[in-house]
């Protein structure tokens, strides 16, 4: 496998296509932006953390039979994925009330939420990715059909109820995360982008300290050592 021409530049990764049609290399980047990219920093070996992070958990949801877009790794901060079309969405699940959440509805930072929250927001810097309900996904053509709407609501829960289990055992609170689905060529919706501290919030069970991008979004210090302490928990036995 050849590695070609950059095809795309986002603001945590780069997208490189290959000799194969079907494939891209996607190369995490150390650059950290936050509130639409008003904020930026570099971290020095993050790309390569969230590589890490995010390659052991699509395996781990690979197990539960969640698809996605992985082939493989080919270095610290780089994987071989299928190419597929982005769905023009945010999927966000929330467990526990904070962030935009707790601004938009004035609920109580640090709720536990009765049942785990999914919301769509459709991608578009410009709008500043607003929120959406179903009927604007479909009014927008931001999805084929309701059927599909439904299946990436239960992908969202269900991906929730595996790492929620997984990082419970970890002595971390799954607080919220963010996933993006793409369509491949088949036709089949695969997990796409990335999961990782920059687009989780883990608070540590016992201490409530916050280990994921809300480090560098609120100024709270290190953000590579929270990373390196994430990755360290999900390799624990
Ligand atoms: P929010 O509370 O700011 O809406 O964020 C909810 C979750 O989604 C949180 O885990 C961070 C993640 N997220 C991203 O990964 N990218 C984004 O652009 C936004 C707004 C949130
Ligand atoms: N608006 C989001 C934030 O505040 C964007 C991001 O996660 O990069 O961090």
């Amino acid at each position: 496998m050849e590695k070609k021409e950059l095809l795309y530049e986002g603001k945590g990764k780069r997208l490189f296509k290959t000799d194969d049609e079907n494939l891209l290399v996607s190369e995490f980047k150390d650059d950290l932006t936050a509130f639409n990219a008003q904020k930026r920093g570099n971290e020095e070996g993050k790309g390569a953390l969230n590589c890490k992070i995010s390659t052991q958990l699509f395996h781990l949801l690979e197990k539960t039979g969640i698809k996605t877009h992985l082939v493989k790794t080919l270095d610290d901060s780089s994987q071989l994925i299928k190419k597929v079309q982005i769905i023009p969405l945010e999927v966000v699940v929330r467990n526990i009330a904070t962030g935009s959440l707790t601004k938009r509805l004035g609920i109580e930072d640090g709720k536990k939420l009765p049942f785990a929250l999914v919301e769509f927001y459709y991608k578009d810097d410009d709008l500043n990715d607003p929120l959406v309900n179903d009927e604007h996904c479909l009014m927008m053509d931001l999805v084929k059909s309701e059927t599909d709407l439904e299946e990436l609501k239960r992908l969202g829960r269900e991906i929730n109820s595996t790492l929620k289990g997984f990082f419970e055992k970890r002595g971390l609170n799954l607080v919220d995360f963010k996933v993006e689905f793409g369509i491949d060529k088949e036709g089949n919706i695969l997990l796409a982008d990335e999961i990782s501290p920059d687009s989780c919030r883990f608070w540590d069970a016992e201490t409530n300290e916050k280990l994921d991008k809300d480090r560098f979004r609120q100024g709270l210090g290190d953000v590579k050592v929270a990373y390196e302490e994430i990755l360290r928990r999900i390799l624990e036995k």
